[in-house]
């Protein structure tokens, strides 16, 4: 058996990508699987955690001690996350959440005719910007920075400008790491802007690095 070392504690965890329709059959998504989110999840609950899972597109299914909430759109996630953020202790925004939305999405199906298709988007709510709006001294909120370059400059203004506790910078860039791959190799920063590298591992291991990680802060600082 696990040591039950985050017994009871609610945690809030995203995961997977969303979707945005553009018609009653298309839609803009990203190559997120789920597997970081879903790793973090299940770590979570195996060290006695309360865990909810707010979880966008994935082929994973969680185990029975998750409560998992599935849905398509950021909008979706965002409503699902404000719900259940004021009862969650640790907040951990792994999903990748479509920066923008279709303005106006088709109620039929868009007929192929002209050479080029223009599709307007507008800028969906930035979720977890408004948690850390929120976020109370007895909350600890986490955030993921998918980068393709300038990875700690751009994850560092994340942790500042999002009110962080710790980002996960991700340089998604890098072979056997980041989106759809069993493994990640990631920095995690603290409010302090110390940087932690972390090697390539399976995303199980880096899950339970990063809760050891969250769970010493938490204590010290709450
Ligand atoms: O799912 P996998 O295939 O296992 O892949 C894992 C992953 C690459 C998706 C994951 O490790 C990761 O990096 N997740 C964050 C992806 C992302 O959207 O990063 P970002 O840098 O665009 O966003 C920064 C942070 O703000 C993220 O915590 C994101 O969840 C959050 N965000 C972003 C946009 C938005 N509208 N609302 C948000 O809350």
């Amino acid at each position: 058996a696990c040591v039950q070392d985050l017994k009871g504690k609610r945690i809030l965890i995203s995961a997977g990508g969303t979707r945005e329709p553009i018609d009653p059959v298309r839609y803009i998504g990203n190559r997120s699987s789920g597997k970081m989110g879903y790793a973090l999840a299940e770590e979570a609950a195996k060290r006695g955690a309360v865990v909810t899972l707010i979880s966008g597109q994935t082929a994973l299914t969680a185990s029975s001690r998750i409560d998992v909430i599935k849905v398509e759109t950021a909008k979706q996630m965002q409503d699902h996350i404000e719900e259940k953020f004021a009862d969650s202790e640790i907040i951990i925004m792994a999903a990748a959440v479509a920066d923008y939305c279709v303005e106006e999405v088709a109620s039929q199906k868009i007929k192929k005719s002209a050479k080029t298709l223009t599709i307007t988007l507008k800028k969906n709510p930035d979720i977890l910007l408004n948690l850390g709006q929120k976020k109370t001294k007895d909350q600890f909120l986490v955030g993921f920075a998918a980068e393709t370059q300038k990875l700690l400059a751009f994850a560092k203004e994340k942790l500042e400008r999002k009110n962080l506790d710790m980002i996960i910078a991700n340089d998604v860039s890098k072979k056997n790491a980041g989106f759809n791959t069993d493994t990640n190799i990631v920095k995690i920063i603290t409010r302090d802007k110390s940087v932690e590298d972390v090697p390539m591992m399976k995303k199980t291991a880096l899950a339970s690095i990063i809760l050891d990680r969250i769970k010493s802060l938490y204590n010290s600082e709450t």
